[in-house]
């Protein structure tokens, strides 16, 4: 992690860490003042780091299909708010292949991240046209997360530990990110 990324995990509350399952931060830089979307925020650490990052005058969304993730989160939106001397940050229950039913506007945010959660959707395809349909014209998509660059072939069968993510529909493609109508940057 950058040195000037490090002060900023050691805001969020130590309780955070214990329930953190993502892969180390997605930190897109020059975020101050932009709208960000958390894909599958679980406990909300990194909306609680990014959420820094953007200042007062952004805004984090966190969405998560589980109410035991989010309970977390919302117990400490106060006390994130005093530290950091202003309330940016809000989750709601959804899909991440689900995001029309959260009624979010066209173009409403600038970047999206997402650390671990895109392989597990089983509908990479609404996933994808809804980031497109969200981010502003140049937007970017940030995802940390296993991920093909090619489709591969159904030589995994289930049960056979990381090969199972690594089955058609549940591997992220890069390719499928490229295509017209589904591409924000990468
Ligand atoms: C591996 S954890 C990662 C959580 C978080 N990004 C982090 O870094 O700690 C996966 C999270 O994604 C959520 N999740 C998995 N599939 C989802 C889906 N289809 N829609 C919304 N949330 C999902 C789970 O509830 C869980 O909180």
């Amino acid at each position: 992690m950058p040195a000037w990324l490090k002060p900023l995990p050691a805001m969020v509350h130590p309780k955070f860490s214990a329930r953190y399952y993502g892969s180390g931060l997605v930190a897109p830089e020059l975020l101050m003042g932009r709208r960000v979307l958390d894909l599958g925020n679980g406990s909300g650490r990194d909306c609680y780091v990014l959420a820094q990052l953007v200042g007062a005058g952004g805004s984090l969304l966190g969405v998560d299909m589980t109410a035991e993730q989010l309970e977390v989160a919302n117990a400490y939106l106060d006390y994130h708010a005093e530290r950091f001397g202003y309330a940016n940050v809000v989750f709601r229950q959804g899909y991440i292949e689900g995001l029309a039913a959260l009624d979010l506007a066209d173009a409403c945010f600038d970047v999206i991240v997402s650390n671990c959660v895109i392989n597990l959707s089983p509908d990479k395809d609404s996933l994808q046209r809804e980031a497109h349909r969200l981010l502003k014209l140049r937007g970017e998509l940030y995802f940390f997360d296993v991920y093909a660059d090619r489709r591969l072939a159904d030589v995994a069968a289930p049960g056979r530990g990381a090969l199972w993510m690594a089955r058609p529909g549940r591997c992220p493609v890069l390719e499928r990110f490229r295509e017209p109508g589904t591409a924000p940057r990468l």
